[in-house]
Protein backbone atom coordinates (compact mmCIF):
# COMPACT_ATOMS: atom_id res chain seq x y z
CA UNK A 1 0.00 0.00 0.00
CA UNK A 2 1.02 3.77 -1.11
CA UNK A 3 2.19 5.48 1.97
CA UNK A 4 2.22 9.18 2.95
CA UNK A 5 5.06 9.57 5.80
CA UNK A 6 4.77 12.47 8.48
CA UNK A 7 7.19 14.01 10.47
CA UNK A 8 5.93 16.22 13.64
CA UNK A 9 7.93 18.72 15.36
CA UNK A 10 6.41 19.09 18.60
CA UNK A 11 5.03 16.78 20.80
CA UNK A 12 2.69 19.31 23.24
CA UNK A 13 -0.78 19.27 23.69
CA UNK A 14 -1.97 19.70 19.86
CA UNK A 15 0.81 17.49 18.41
CA UNK A 16 -0.11 14.46 20.67
CA UNK A 17 -3.85 15.24 19.56
CA UNK A 18 -2.58 14.78 15.91
CA UNK A 19 -0.75 11.59 16.49
CA UNK A 20 -3.83 9.87 18.54
CA UNK A 21 -5.78 10.77 15.63
CA UNK A 22 -3.48 9.62 12.95
CA UNK A 23 -3.19 6.73 15.04
CA UNK A 24 -7.04 6.01 15.74
CA UNK A 25 -7.53 6.90 12.43
CA UNK A 26 -5.02 4.33 10.75
CA UNK A 27 -8.31 2.28 9.07
CA UNK A 28 -10.80 4.79 8.33
CA UNK A 29 -7.92 6.69 6.52
CA UNK A 30 -6.74 3.98 4.59
CA UNK A 31 -10.40 3.34 3.59
CA UNK A 32 -10.53 7.02 2.17
CA UNK A 33 -7.47 7.17 0.93
CA UNK A 34 -5.99 4.15 -0.35
CA UNK A 35 -2.90 4.78 1.28
CA UNK A 36 -1.51 4.55 4.75
CA UNK A 37 -0.51 7.76 6.50
CA UNK A 38 2.09 7.15 8.89
CA UNK A 39 3.69 9.45 11.28
CA UNK A 40 7.38 8.41 10.48
CA UNK A 41 9.22 10.51 13.25
CA UNK A 42 8.83 13.23 15.96
CA UNK A 43 11.28 16.19 17.14
CA UNK A 44 10.72 17.27 20.25
CA UNK A 45 13.20 18.97 22.92
CA UNK A 46 11.26 18.15 26.24
CA UNK A 47 13.27 14.89 26.72
CA UNK A 48 10.27 13.19 27.27
CA UNK A 49 9.84 9.83 25.71
CA UNK A 50 6.84 9.33 23.21
CA UNK A 51 3.87 7.73 25.06
CA UNK A 52 4.16 3.35 24.32
CA UNK A 53 1.63 3.40 21.66
CA UNK A 54 3.93 5.59 19.52
CA UNK A 55 6.75 3.13 19.98
CA UNK A 56 7.58 2.54 16.37
CA UNK A 57 7.97 6.56 15.91
CA UNK A 58 11.36 8.05 15.57
CA UNK A 59 12.41 10.16 18.26
CA UNK A 60 14.68 12.96 17.68
CA UNK A 61 15.66 16.57 19.53
CA UNK A 62 16.76 18.06 15.93
CA UNK A 63 14.33 19.34 13.79
CA UNK A 64 16.71 19.23 11.00
CA UNK A 65 16.39 15.57 11.41
CA UNK A 66 13.14 15.83 9.88
CA UNK A 67 13.54 17.61 6.93
CA UNK A 68 16.47 15.69 6.09
CA UNK A 69 14.96 12.27 6.11
CA UNK A 70 14.56 11.26 2.58
CA UNK A 71 10.90 9.19 3.62
CA UNK A 72 9.28 12.53 4.97
CA UNK A 73 6.32 14.08 2.80
CA UNK A 74 4.71 16.19 5.20
CA UNK A 75 6.36 18.58 8.21
CA UNK A 76 3.99 19.39 10.75
CA UNK A 77 5.27 22.29 12.56
CA UNK A 78 3.47 22.63 16.05
CA UNK A 79 5.64 24.56 18.36
CA UNK A 80 3.92 27.72 18.37
CA UNK A 81 5.71 31.15 18.36
CA UNK A 82 8.03 32.90 16.24
CA UNK A 83 11.20 31.61 16.47
CA UNK A 84 12.66 28.69 15.66
CA UNK A 85 8.93 27.87 14.59
CA UNK A 86 9.41 30.77 10.83
CA UNK A 87 12.89 28.92 10.57
CA UNK A 88 11.44 25.55 10.70
CA UNK A 89 9.34 26.00 7.99
CA UNK A 90 11.07 28.01 5.70
CA UNK A 91 13.88 25.44 6.29
CA UNK A 92 11.27 22.12 5.15
CA UNK A 93 9.78 24.11 2.67
CA UNK A 94 13.39 24.62 0.99
CA UNK A 95 13.83 20.90 1.78
CA UNK A 96 10.82 20.13 -0.69
CA UNK A 97 8.58 19.32 2.26
CA UNK A 98 5.08 19.96 2.39
CA UNK A 99 3.73 21.66 5.79
CA UNK A 100 1.31 21.83 8.29
CA UNK A 101 1.06 24.51 11.01
CA UNK A 102 -1.16 25.83 13.59
CA UNK A 103 0.99 28.89 14.40
CA UNK A 104 -1.35 31.98 13.87
CA UNK A 105 0.71 34.03 15.73
CA UNK A 106 3.42 33.38 13.04
CA UNK A 107 1.20 33.13 10.10
CA UNK A 108 -0.54 36.66 10.81
CA UNK A 109 3.25 38.49 10.59
CA UNK A 110 5.19 36.31 8.58
CA UNK A 111 2.67 34.64 6.12
CA UNK A 112 3.65 36.30 3.09
CA UNK A 113 7.14 34.96 3.02
CA UNK A 114 5.68 31.70 3.92
CA UNK A 115 3.01 31.35 1.46
CA UNK A 116 5.93 32.72 -1.41
CA UNK A 117 8.61 30.45 -0.39
CA UNK A 118 6.30 27.74 -1.12
CA UNK A 119 5.06 28.61 -3.95
CA UNK A 120 8.95 28.96 -4.87
CA UNK A 121 9.19 25.37 -3.73
CA UNK A 122 6.02 23.83 -5.41
CA UNK A 123 4.99 22.66 -1.90
CA UNK A 124 1.91 22.84 0.11
CA UNK A 125 0.34 25.09 3.18
CA UNK A 126 -1.62 23.70 5.03
CA UNK A 127 -2.78 25.60 8.14
CA UNK A 128 -6.81 25.05 9.11
CA UNK A 129 -5.78 24.58 12.75
CA UNK A 130 -4.45 28.22 12.77
CA UNK A 131 -8.52 29.58 13.04
CA UNK A 132 -11.33 28.09 14.85
CA UNK A 133 -9.40 25.31 16.09
CA UNK A 134 -11.66 21.85 14.95
CA UNK A 135 -13.79 23.79 12.51
CA UNK A 136 -13.19 23.42 9.26
CA UNK A 137 -13.57 27.38 8.26
CA UNK A 138 -10.31 27.61 5.70
CA UNK A 139 -11.86 24.74 3.89
CA UNK A 140 -14.70 26.54 3.77
CA UNK A 141 -13.92 29.89 2.91
CA UNK A 142 -11.33 28.40 0.47
CA UNK A 143 -13.12 25.75 -1.33
CA UNK A 144 -17.04 25.31 -0.21
CA UNK A 145 -17.43 29.70 -0.44
CA UNK A 146 -15.22 30.26 -3.76
CA UNK A 147 -17.64 31.32 -5.73
CA UNK A 148 -18.40 34.53 -3.62
CA UNK A 149 -17.38 38.27 -3.07
CA UNK A 150 -17.13 37.87 0.90
CA UNK A 151 -18.78 40.72 2.21
CA UNK A 152 -18.30 40.47 5.91
CA UNK A 153 -16.85 38.26 8.30
CA UNK A 154 -17.92 38.45 11.86
CA UNK A 155 -16.91 36.17 14.54
CA UNK A 156 -16.23 34.56 17.99
CA UNK A 157 -12.61 33.43 17.39
CA UNK A 158 -11.00 32.51 20.70
CA UNK A 159 -12.40 29.56 23.33
CA UNK A 160 -10.73 31.39 26.30
CA UNK A 161 -12.24 34.65 25.68
CA UNK A 162 -15.37 33.59 25.03
CA UNK A 163 -15.00 31.05 28.14
CA UNK A 164 -14.50 34.13 30.35
CA UNK A 165 -16.96 36.00 29.03
CA UNK A 166 -19.93 33.15 29.04
CA UNK A 167 -18.83 32.65 33.14
CA UNK A 168 -19.06 36.27 33.92
CA UNK A 169 -22.57 36.01 31.88
CA UNK A 170 -24.16 32.93 33.60
CA UNK A 171 -22.34 32.68 36.92
CA UNK A 172 -21.53 36.25 37.88
CA UNK A 173 -17.67 35.44 38.42
CA UNK A 174 -15.55 38.35 38.08
CA UNK A 175 -12.68 38.41 35.11
CA UNK A 176 -9.68 37.09 37.07
CA UNK A 177 -11.04 34.32 38.62
CA UNK A 178 -12.44 33.03 35.41
CA UNK A 179 -8.96 33.76 33.78
CA UNK A 180 -7.67 31.22 36.42
CA UNK A 181 -10.11 28.42 35.53
CA UNK A 182 -9.35 28.65 31.86
CA UNK A 183 -5.57 28.60 31.60
CA UNK A 184 -6.64 24.86 34.20
CA UNK A 185 -8.62 24.24 31.42
CA UNK A 186 -5.71 24.40 28.96
CA UNK A 187 -7.24 26.23 26.21
CA UNK A 188 -5.54 29.07 26.93
CA UNK A 189 -2.27 30.94 25.13
CA UNK A 190 1.38 30.11 26.65
CA UNK A 191 0.68 33.85 27.57
CA UNK A 192 -3.03 34.27 27.74
CA UNK A 193 -2.84 38.29 26.97
CA UNK A 194 -2.91 36.70 23.78
CA UNK A 195 -6.40 35.36 24.83
CA UNK A 196 -7.64 38.07 26.40
CA UNK A 197 -6.19 41.51 25.03
CA UNK A 198 -7.81 39.89 21.61
CA UNK A 199 -4.26 39.33 20.23
CA UNK A 200 -5.10 35.49 19.21
CA UNK A 201 -8.48 37.00 17.78
CA UNK A 202 -6.60 39.03 15.23
CA UNK A 203 -4.17 36.76 14.28
CA UNK A 204 -7.33 34.98 13.37
CA UNK A 205 -8.75 37.58 11.48
CA UNK A 206 -5.95 38.54 9.90
CA UNK A 207 -5.69 34.63 8.49
CA UNK A 208 -9.34 34.60 7.23
CA UNK A 209 -9.35 38.36 5.79
CA UNK A 210 -6.26 37.58 3.70
CA UNK A 211 -8.11 34.02 2.00
CA UNK A 212 -11.20 36.18 2.11
CA UNK A 213 -10.18 38.79 0.12
CA UNK A 214 -7.05 37.82 -1.63
CA UNK A 215 -4.87 40.33 0.06
CA UNK A 216 -2.26 40.17 2.41
CA UNK A 217 -3.65 41.55 5.87
CA UNK A 218 -0.89 41.63 8.46
CA UNK A 219 -1.58 41.54 12.02
CA UNK A 220 -0.55 45.47 12.38
CA UNK A 221 -3.23 45.96 10.33
CA UNK A 222 -6.10 44.88 12.60
CA UNK A 223 -7.19 47.61 15.57
CA UNK A 224 -7.54 45.19 18.49
CA UNK A 225 -9.37 45.48 21.87
CA UNK A 226 -9.32 42.92 24.38
CA UNK A 227 -11.54 41.81 27.22
CA UNK A 228 -9.32 42.90 30.25
CA UNK A 229 -11.40 45.99 31.24
CA UNK A 230 -14.56 44.20 31.41
CA UNK A 231 -16.19 43.91 34.57
CA UNK A 232 -19.54 42.42 35.75
CA UNK A 233 -21.78 46.16 35.52
CA UNK A 234 -21.19 45.95 31.58
CA UNK A 235 -22.12 42.37 31.93
CA UNK A 236 -25.28 43.09 33.92
CA UNK A 237 -25.82 46.07 31.83
CA UNK A 238 -25.71 44.00 28.52
CA UNK A 239 -27.95 42.13 30.16
CA UNK A 240 -30.84 44.94 30.75
CA UNK A 241 -30.25 45.96 27.21
CA UNK A 242 -30.84 42.68 25.61
CA UNK A 243 -27.18 41.73 25.02
CA UNK A 244 -24.32 39.57 25.69
CA UNK A 245 -20.62 41.14 25.55
CA UNK A 246 -18.92 38.87 23.07
CA UNK A 247 -15.01 39.35 21.99
CA UNK A 248 -15.78 39.95 18.11
CA UNK A 249 -14.00 40.17 14.75
CA UNK A 250 -14.99 42.25 12.37
CA UNK A 251 -14.40 42.82 8.85
CA UNK A 252 -16.78 44.40 6.11
CA UNK A 253 -15.56 44.54 2.77
CA UNK A 254 -16.42 48.18 0.68
CA UNK A 255 -15.70 49.32 -2.27
CA UNK A 256 -11.79 50.51 -1.87
CA UNK A 257 -10.69 49.54 1.78
CA UNK A 258 -11.68 46.85 4.32
CA UNK A 259 -12.38 46.75 7.95
CA UNK A 260 -10.42 44.81 9.98
CA UNK A 261 -11.17 45.01 13.80
CA UNK A 262 -11.34 42.70 17.25
CA UNK A 263 -13.33 44.65 20.04
CA UNK A 264 -15.68 43.42 22.91
CA UNK A 265 -19.49 44.30 21.79
CA UNK A 266 -22.87 43.83 23.54
CA UNK A 267 -24.06 41.27 20.55
CA UNK A 268 -28.34 41.37 20.99
CA UNK A 269 -30.09 38.16 22.14
CA UNK A 270 -31.60 37.66 18.84
CA UNK A 271 -28.00 37.30 16.99
CA UNK A 272 -26.81 33.91 16.71
CA UNK A 273 -23.30 35.12 17.91
CA UNK A 274 -25.04 35.76 21.05
CA UNK A 275 -25.73 32.60 21.66
CA UNK A 276 -22.32 30.94 21.30
CA UNK A 277 -20.98 30.41 24.21
CA UNK A 278 -18.25 28.66 26.54
CA UNK A 279 -14.83 27.75 24.81
CA UNK A 280 -16.68 27.36 21.67
CA UNK A 281 -16.12 29.50 18.31
CA UNK A 282 -18.40 30.41 15.70
CA UNK A 283 -17.47 32.55 12.39
CA UNK A 284 -20.21 33.80 10.31
CA UNK A 285 -19.31 34.71 6.16
CA UNK A 286 -21.44 37.07 3.86
CA UNK A 287 -20.99 36.04 0.21
CA UNK A 288 -22.49 37.82 -2.37
CA UNK A 289 -23.87 34.60 -3.93
CA UNK A 290 -25.06 32.84 -0.82
CA UNK A 291 -25.64 35.14 1.97
CA UNK A 292 -24.81 34.22 5.64
CA UNK A 293 -22.93 30.81 6.60
CA UNK A 294 -22.39 30.31 10.03
CA UNK A 295 -19.45 27.63 11.20
CA UNK A 296 -19.71 26.65 14.53
CA UNK A 297 -17.79 24.26 16.39
CA UNK A 298 -14.60 23.43 19.61
CA UNK A 299 -12.20 26.35 18.61
CA UNK A 300 -9.63 24.89 21.12
CA UNK A 301 -8.23 22.01 22.76
CA UNK A 302 -6.04 18.62 22.25
CA UNK A 303 -8.48 16.70 19.98
CA UNK A 304 -10.80 19.44 17.94
CA UNK A 305 -7.00 20.81 17.08
CA UNK A 306 -5.32 17.63 16.08
CA UNK A 307 -8.37 16.83 14.01
CA UNK A 308 -7.84 20.17 11.74
CA UNK A 309 -4.19 19.37 11.46
CA UNK A 310 -5.19 15.66 10.17
CA UNK A 311 -7.49 17.19 7.89
CA UNK A 312 -4.60 19.43 6.21
CA UNK A 313 -2.33 16.28 6.46
CA UNK A 314 -4.96 13.68 4.42
CA UNK A 315 -5.62 17.00 2.15
CA UNK A 316 -1.78 17.28 0.98
CA UNK A 317 -1.74 13.78 1.00
CA UNK A 318 -4.03 13.30 -1.29
CA UNK A 319 -2.72 15.29 -3.54
CA UNK A 320 0.66 13.80 -3.32
CA UNK A 321 -1.29 10.61 -4.41
CA UNK A 322 -3.19 12.17 -7.53
CA UNK A 323 -0.31 14.33 -8.53
CA UNK A 324 -2.12 17.48 -8.30
CA UNK A 325 0.16 19.05 -5.50
CA UNK A 326 -1.36 22.94 -5.31
CA UNK A 327 -4.55 21.92 -7.03
CA UNK A 328 -6.30 24.05 -4.28
CA UNK A 329 -3.89 27.52 -3.84
CA UNK A 330 -3.05 27.81 0.05
CA UNK A 331 -5.13 31.23 -0.18
CA UNK A 332 -7.65 30.28 -2.60
CA UNK A 333 -6.65 32.98 -5.23
CA UNK A 334 -3.65 32.16 -7.34
CA UNK A 335 -0.28 34.22 -6.03
CA UNK A 336 -0.27 36.41 -8.39
CA UNK A 337 -3.45 37.71 -7.83
CA UNK A 338 -2.51 38.31 -4.22
CA UNK A 339 -2.06 42.24 -3.56
CA UNK A 340 -2.02 43.96 -0.15
CA UNK A 341 -4.99 45.42 1.75
CA UNK A 342 -6.19 49.11 2.32
CA UNK A 343 -7.68 49.49 5.71
CA UNK A 344 -10.22 51.32 6.83
CA UNK A 345 -9.31 53.48 9.37
CA UNK A 346 -10.91 53.15 12.71
CA UNK A 347 -12.30 56.76 12.62
CA UNK A 348 -14.05 56.39 9.64
CA UNK A 349 -16.70 53.45 11.94
CA UNK A 350 -19.67 54.36 13.41
CA UNK A 351 -22.44 52.47 15.03
CA UNK A 352 -24.34 52.77 19.00
CA UNK A 353 -21.92 52.44 21.90
CA UNK A 354 -22.26 52.04 25.74
CA UNK A 355 -20.09 54.15 27.75
CA UNK A 356 -18.84 53.34 31.34
CA UNK A 357 -18.10 56.61 32.89
CA UNK A 358 -16.14 56.61 36.43
CA UNK A 359 -17.07 59.70 38.13
CA UNK A 360 -17.05 61.61 41.33
CA UNK A 361 -20.86 61.68 42.89
CA UNK A 362 -20.80 65.88 42.62
CA UNK A 363 -23.39 68.44 41.53
CA UNK A 364 -22.91 69.46 37.78
CA UNK A 365 -20.43 65.83 36.45
CA UNK A 366 -23.52 64.49 34.85
CA UNK A 367 -24.64 67.98 33.14
CA UNK A 368 -20.33 68.42 32.32
CA UNK A 369 -20.27 65.12 30.50
CA UNK A 370 -23.67 65.58 28.53
CA UNK A 371 -22.46 68.40 28.10
CA UNK A 372 -18.54 66.99 25.97
CA UNK A 373 -21.52 64.39 24.49
CA UNK A 374 -23.25 67.16 22.85
CA UNK A 375 -20.59 68.92 21.85
CA UNK A 376 -18.96 65.78 20.22
CA UNK A 377 -22.91 65.45 18.30
CA UNK A 378 -23.25 62.40 19.96
CA UNK A 379 -26.79 62.06 21.00
CA UNK A 380 -27.61 59.98 23.95
CA UNK A 381 -30.03 57.51 24.25
CA UNK A 382 -30.02 56.31 28.05
CA UNK A 383 -28.31 57.28 30.89
CA UNK A 384 -28.12 55.33 34.14
CA UNK A 385 -26.23 55.54 37.08
CA UNK A 386 -25.25 53.16 39.78
CA UNK A 387 -26.19 54.35 43.71
CA UNK A 388 -23.37 55.99 45.35
CA UNK A 389 -22.87 52.93 48.37
CA UNK A 390 -22.47 50.87 45.87
CA UNK A 391 -19.67 52.65 43.78
CA UNK A 392 -17.37 54.94 45.23
CA UNK A 393 -16.91 57.11 42.87
CA UNK A 394 -20.09 56.07 40.63
CA UNK A 395 -20.39 54.48 37.45
CA UNK A 396 -22.14 56.84 34.89
CA UNK A 397 -23.32 54.35 32.00
CA UNK A 398 -24.58 55.97 28.99
CA UNK A 399 -26.08 54.00 25.60
CA UNK A 400 -25.54 56.43 22.31
CA UNK A 401 -27.41 56.61 18.73
CA UNK A 402 -25.47 55.89 16.49
CA UNK A 403 -21.98 57.65 16.70
CA UNK A 404 -18.92 58.09 14.74
CA UNK A 405 -15.96 56.25 16.38
CA UNK A 406 -13.85 59.66 15.60
CA UNK A 407 -16.63 61.55 17.95
CA UNK A 408 -16.73 58.69 20.14
CA UNK A 409 -12.97 58.99 20.46
CA UNK A 410 -12.51 62.69 21.20
CA UNK A 411 -15.35 62.82 23.74
CA UNK A 412 -13.91 59.91 25.72
CA UNK A 413 -10.53 61.73 25.84
CA UNK A 414 -12.26 65.22 27.02
CA UNK A 415 -13.93 62.96 29.57
CA UNK A 416 -11.19 61.33 31.26
CA UNK A 417 -9.23 64.66 30.87
CA UNK A 418 -11.87 65.85 33.80
CA UNK A 419 -10.60 65.91 37.39
CA UNK A 420 -13.87 64.35 38.61
CA UNK A 421 -13.46 61.35 36.38
CA UNK A 422 -10.64 58.99 38.24
CA UNK A 423 -10.71 55.90 36.00
CA UNK A 424 -10.27 55.69 32.31
CA UNK A 425 -13.87 55.19 30.32
CA UNK A 426 -14.85 51.77 28.80
CA UNK A 427 -16.73 52.03 25.97
CA UNK A 428 -18.57 48.97 24.46
CA UNK A 429 -19.47 48.90 20.80
CA UNK A 430 -23.34 47.77 20.19
CA UNK A 431 -24.27 44.82 17.55
CA UNK A 432 -26.47 46.43 15.23
CA UNK A 433 -29.62 43.65 14.78
CA UNK A 434 -28.96 43.03 10.82
CA UNK A 435 -24.93 42.90 10.69
N1 LIG B 1 -5.96 30.09 22.91
C1 LIG B 1 -6.79 29.78 21.80
C2 LIG B 1 -8.23 29.93 22.25
C3 LIG B 1 -6.52 28.39 21.31
O1 LIG B 1 -8.49 30.05 23.44
O2 LIG B 1 -9.10 29.96 21.40
C4 LIG B 1 -7.02 28.11 19.93
O3 LIG B 1 -6.41 28.91 18.97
Amino acid sequence: MKQIQVGLIGFGTVGSGLAQTLLEQKERLQKKTGAEIILTQVADTSGRPLPEQFSEVILTRKATDIFTNPDIDIVVELIGGMEPARTFLLEAIKHGKHVVTANKALLSVHGKEIFEAAVAHNVEVGFEASVGGGIPVIKSLKEGLVANRIESIIGIMNGTANYILTKMTDEQLAFDDVLKDAQEKGFAEADPTYDVEGIDTAHKLAILMTIAYGKHVHLDDVSTEGISSIKPIDIEFAKEFGCRIKLLAISHQHEDNVEARVHPTMVPNSHMLANINGAYNAIQFKGDTVGNVLLYGPGAGMMPTGSAVAADVVDIGRNILCNSVNRVPALSYLPENIGLPSITPMSDLSGPYYFRITALDKPGVLSTISGIFSKHNISIQSVFQKSRHEFDPVAIVIRSHIASEEAVQRCIEEIDSLDVCPEKTVKIRILLDDE
